[in-house]
């Protein structure tokens, strides 16, 4: 009621906002759904980005019709920025041995991609877009949606590995991840829910949809086989932390079955001391990974076929190409969780 109330205050702010906005945004993805008929057992699960994934031919909540490419993605970070206990901030600490869940993305199936599709579920503080107006401040934080649910398993879970790196709460960043993406996938509409639609439902889902694709990607594992472990010597070739990116690239193919996007950080290979000269302009530090699907039946279900990350011509990465320059680093001391 609250927020109603906060919303229309910003009445203004909103509509000047949305003479310049696609009309796809602002409410439903499809106008006019019903919130009858959605029994997905009678439906046959498409794939999405296929001939019958359309809005029309099949139940778009029982498969994902509107942003069909859908990207789990990673992170590794080295500290959270609010490890330390303080009087306003839960401590936040990393999982060892694990990258951290980033999100759940649904890119259209050329590959842009839409975000902010329902402002009646912007629950996002600080959105990462011109004109969204921010969540109020003094409005509960996400995680507390999970408690009418009885789902602090999930909400332990999430705690554990969706971790923010921002030194922003967690809640927020799931917030940012849900308002931001989750709503402009068809599977997680309200009106998929039926006439008993219980207030937050499809948020619930939403987290659980991006652990279940979390947990098929073992990231960490798939890099440990292959011999790459943080590390934050200078060693050079043999024992420090630092891998050619075809390397790493190899690792995570062979787990994943395609090739996933590899963001890397920091500076710049040729604004470095060692690669000034070069023509290689790629970021030196590992930090993130996406994997890209297309997913069979609604997203609840995480079954996905893994599509390479430049099938639609994007970028396989931003790293430093030039051999044994990638750096993988070990975590901050403190930063990770003993128990
Ligand atoms: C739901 O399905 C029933 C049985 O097929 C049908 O009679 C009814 O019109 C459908 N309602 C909607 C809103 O599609
Ligand atoms: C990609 O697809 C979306 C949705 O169908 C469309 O709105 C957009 O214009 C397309 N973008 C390009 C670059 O083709
Ligand atoms: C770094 O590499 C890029 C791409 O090859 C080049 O455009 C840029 O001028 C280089 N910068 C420096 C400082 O050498
Ligand atoms: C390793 O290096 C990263 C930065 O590159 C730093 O944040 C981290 O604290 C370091 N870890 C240890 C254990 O020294």
């Amino acid at each position: 009621m609250t927020r109603r109330t906060k919303l229309s205050s910003l009445g203004a702010v909103i509509s000047t906002w949305l003479a310049l906005m696609p009309s796809t945004i602002l409410a439903a993805l499809y106008p006019g759904l019903s919130n009858l008929n959605h029994t997905c057992a009678l439906v046959k699960p498409e794939l999405s980005c296929s001939k019958n994934a359309v809005f029309g031919k099949t139940d778009s909540c029982c498969s994902e019709t509107y942003g069909g490419l859908v990207l789990s993605t990673q992170f590794w970070s080295t500290y959270t920025g609010l490890e330390i206990p303080s009087t306003s901030a839960e401590p936040q600490l990393l999982p060892p041995q694990s990258w951290t869940i980033h999100g759940l993305w649904p890119d259209y199936c050329n590959g842009s991609y839409p975000e902010y599709c329902d402002l009646s579920r912007q629950y996002d503080p600080s959105p990462s877009s011109k004109g969204i107006p921010p969540y109020p401040a003094t409005s509960p934080d996400i995680g507390t949606f999970l408690l009418p649910f009885g789902r602090l398993d999930l909400l332990q879970y999430m705690n554990t590995y969706w971790v923010s790196s921002l030194g922003q709460s967690n809640a927020d960043f799931w917030a940012h991840e849900f308002s931001k993406h989750g709503t402009c996938m068809s599977t997680f509409e309200k009106e998929c829910y039926g006439p008993l639609y219980r207030p937050h439902e499809e948020v619930v889902e939403y987290f659980e949809a991006n652990i279940k694709f979390f947990q098929q990607l073992p990231t960490y594992d798939w890099l440990a086989e292959a011999n790459i472990l943080p590390s934050n010597s200078t060693a050079g070739k043999k024992g420090g932390g630092y891998y050619s990116f075809s390397k790493i690239q190899r690792a995570l193919k062979k787990g994943f079955g395609a090739t996933p996007y590899i963001g890397c950080s920091g500076e710049k290979y040729n604004e470095t001391i060692e690669g000034k000269g070069s023509k290689d302009d790629g970021r030196v530090v590992l930090s993130e990974v996406w994997y890209y699907y297309h997913v069979y039946g609604a997203s609840q279900n995480g079954k996905g076929k893994p599509v390479d990350a430049d099938a639609q011509g994007g970028r396989v990465t931003n790293c430093v190409l030039e051999r044994g320059k990638v750096r993988y680093p070990e975590r901050t001391k403190g930063s990770e969780r003993t128990t």
